[in-house]
């Protein structure tokens, strides 16, 4: 491939995954991050990302409403001639025209072995159920909540005396060596 697929990552917090998907990326995966967008201005990922150069968007629904923001969010996603979008700890949910519009090209990441535990409190409710292993998933979004296509799951124990954060952070490490894998899997298919 002559040039790397342009990737748009949708943050809304720490950005941990966002920054190993960036180091990935500089170290010669095939896509680089066109942009960095988030819902929360104030996000902490949104400044290390601005920090390393990247392009960043941020803007706030409040106030304007869902159809509004997600309309500019699009635009700018356009505007950096975004292929892909990769959703990495984006708290909010697309709505489906959005979604329709971006159709196939949305990626995330969710911390738990698909289809079990869509939603919150994942690794509670994994220690919870007893499970002797746990994981994350990267899928593709699709209208219904963490219930697209899963395109790459990685595993972990669940040991004695875990609880929801110190499964969360065994977790989180494999997050970011599978986002990477999987995006870069995407973009070359
Ligand atoms: C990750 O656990 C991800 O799987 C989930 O939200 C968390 C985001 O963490 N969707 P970070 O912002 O990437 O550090």
């Amino acid at each position: 491939m002559s040039s790397k697929a342009r990737v748009g990552v949708l943050i809304s917090g720490r950005g941990s995954n966002m920054m190993a998907l960036a180091d990935a990326a500089a170290r010669g995966a095939p896509y680089e991050l066109a942009l960095v967008a988030s819902d929360r201005p104030e996000a902490a990922g949104l400044a290390w990302a601005r920090e390393q150069g990247l392009a960043t968007f941020a803007l706030s629904p409040r106030g304007i409403g869902k159809a509004a923001y997600e309309e500019a969010m699009d635009a700018a996603l356009r505007g950096a001639a975004v292929e892909v979008i990769a959703l990495a700890g984006y708290m909010r949910l697309l709505s489906d025209a959005f979604v329709a519009r971006w159709r196939g090209r949305i990626l995330n990441i969710h911390p738990s072995l698909l289809p079990k535990y869509k939603g919150l409190d994942t690794h509670g409710r994994a220690i919870a159920a007893g499970d002797m292993v746990a994981g994350c998933s990267v899928h593709l979004v699709t209208e219904e909540l963490d219930g697209g296509e899963v395109l790459g799951q990685a595993e972990v124990p669940v040991l004695p005396g875990d609880d929801a954060e110190t499964l969360a952070a065994r977790v989180l490490a494999r997050e970011h060596e599978l986002y990477p894998q999987v995006l870069s899997r995407f973009v070359t298919r």
